[in-house]
């Protein structure tokens, strides 16, 4: 009987450590998705942000993340599909892809 608890103890407590919310979850893919995370590029909300300005030939520039908080469904999972100027790929999966939807849109669920 000892024994058995001595297995079962450790999976539990394990279970409970290892539980977060849908929010925590759908934060620290945002933040963290495989390498770089969109907050870099795209702001902490997906309100987009300036990420740096340098001059190419004299001239001006300014590298910008995009506003991805105004795109439907569609037009967000074929951008995250499809091999984008500047943007890393990251070949995430469906599930990833609503998971952030989601997550810049919580406000409007
Ligand atoms: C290194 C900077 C960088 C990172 C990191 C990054 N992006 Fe982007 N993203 C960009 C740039 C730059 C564009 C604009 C590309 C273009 O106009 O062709 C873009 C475009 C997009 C678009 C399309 C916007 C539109 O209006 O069509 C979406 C959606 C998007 N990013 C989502 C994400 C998500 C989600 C993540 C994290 C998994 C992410 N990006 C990470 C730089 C980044």
């Amino acid at each position: 009987m000892k024994l058995i608890l001595l297995f079962i103890i450790p999976i539990y407590v394990f279970a409970v450590a290892s539980f977060i919310t849908e929010d925590e979850y759908a934060s620290s893919l945002y933040q963290n998705p495989r390498g770089i995370g969109c907050d870099k590029c795209h702001g902490e909300n997906g309100k987009g942000l300036l990420v740096a300005k340098y001059e190419s030939n004299g001239v001006q520039k300014e590298f910008r993340g995009p506003d991805i908080t105004l795109l439907g469904f569609r037009e967000f999972y074929e951008a995250l599909d499809t091999r984008k100027n500047g943007m890393p790929r990251y070949f995430l999966t469906k599930d990833e892809i609503e998971t952030l939807y989601n997550y810049l849109h919580k406000e409007k669920k």
